[in-house]
């Protein structure tokens, strides 16, 4: 249930050699300027490429700076001649990007939001007009334990924040335009964001005199090596990209989360225990939240999972209960040990 992320222990072998030895030199070590680095930068993009069908016109990059430079950068390189931009608000992450985009002199409008209900479902059937330089939206929200299985058809331009389902599941590229995610979750160690990008919306950003570093054109001319990227986070997900291509790709890994989501949240409906916290059409494969309908339970729960060696499952404070995180490399093996103390508390106590 590791927050936030987990690694196949394979490619962790691997890193381990690479960082004693990589070409002679510590991958800590390598100048980003070297051949060997390249490759990997370039073998990282590439299969990122094919993991997600990326069509031609598009280009991948890996920027430093995290999802939350992401929000100001996308915003920033959107920004055309109305200077007004359309976000859908299903939470915290889309209310940060909201934040920014208006930090960047953007006027927002929220075409849909689930404030009303604590952000425990996705909005549906809104429209979104054609006088906006932009549509936002954020494709899983992990605090909330929401995911959009389908995203709305805009006549605007999509930018679609897929930091915490990246390369989960297959998306057609093809209905965005930019697309960025924060590698943390499913892609290697934090330091790195991966951007793709329409390369026509490059370069038409009616932002007055934009940062060299935010501009994404300057890091789509300079092919993702504009200044020092960050080596080691490209590195691991290049290791990491190389496993998912070797097993299946994101149809099987979208597979094995479904039978991951399916085990946890058929233990949550069934338990007389525990209540999920979301509408059912809308929950995240990714993060599944859910509470104890019996407060006074609670600290035999919590003995039960840590002695189990369960690690990370308390929900944020902003929702309160439990929070399974299942990304990627998270075994089903893993998320039956949970669903086995839940069987067991509901033997005792149900
Ligand atoms: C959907 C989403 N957006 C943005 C962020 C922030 O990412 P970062 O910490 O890389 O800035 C997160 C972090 O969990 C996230 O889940």
């Amino acid at each position: 249930m590791q927050v936030p992320a987990s690694y196949p222990r394979k490619y962790l072998n691997n890193l381990q050699k690479a960082v004693l030895d990589f070409n002679g030199l510590s991958i800590l070590e390598v100048s980003h300027r070297s051949q060997d680095f390249i490759d990997v930068m370039e073998e990282a993009r590439e299969n990122i490429k094919k993991a997600l069908n990326v069509p031609a016109g598009y280009t991948v990059l890996y920027l430093q700076g995290g999802a939350s430079l992401g929000f100001l950068i996308t915003a920033i390189n959107m920004m055309r001649g109305t200077k007004k931009a359309a976000y859908l608000n299903t939470g915290a992450w889309s209310k940060a990007a909201i934040k920014e985009a208006k930090n960047a002199g953007l006027a927002v409008t929220e075409v849909a939001s689930s404030a009303d209900k604590n952000f425990n479902y996705i909005p549906k059937g809104f429209a979104v007009g054609n006088d906006f330089d932009y549509f936002h939206s954020t494709s899983n929200n992990t605090i909330f334990g929401t995911q959009l299985h389908q995203f709305p058809k805009v006549s605007v331009p999509h930018v679609c924040d897929m930091s915490s389902d990246f390369l989960s599941r297959p998306v057609n590229v093809a209905d965005f335009d930019l697309i960025y995610a924060g590698a943390q979750k499913n892609l290697g160690p934090a330091g790195a964001a991966v951007y793709i990008v329409k390369e026509e919306i490059l370069g038409k950003s009616s932002y007055a005199n934009i940062p060299s570093y935010l501009n994404l054109k300057i890091h789509h001319e300079k092919e993702s090596m504009f200044n020092t990227p960050p080596v080691f986070s490209v590195y691991v997900s290049m290791l990491n990209l190389r496993h998912l291509m070797k097993n299946g790709g994101v149809e099987a890994m979208q597979k094995r989360n479904q039978a991951k989501a399916d085990l946890l949240y058929g233990e949550i409906d069934s338990n007389p225990l525990f209540e999920g916290t979301t509408v059912k059409e809308d929950r995240s494969l990714m993060n599944a939240t859910f509470v104890l309908k019996d407060n006074a339970l609670e600290k035999e729960f919590n003995d039960m999972w840590k002695a189990a060696g369960i690690d990370g499952l308390k929900g944020h404070r902003d929702v309160g209960g439990y929070r399974a995180s299942m990304y990627n490399a998270l075994e089903i093996g893993s998320v039956q040990v949970l669903v086995d103390v839940m069987k067991e508390l509901a033997k005792k106590r149900g």
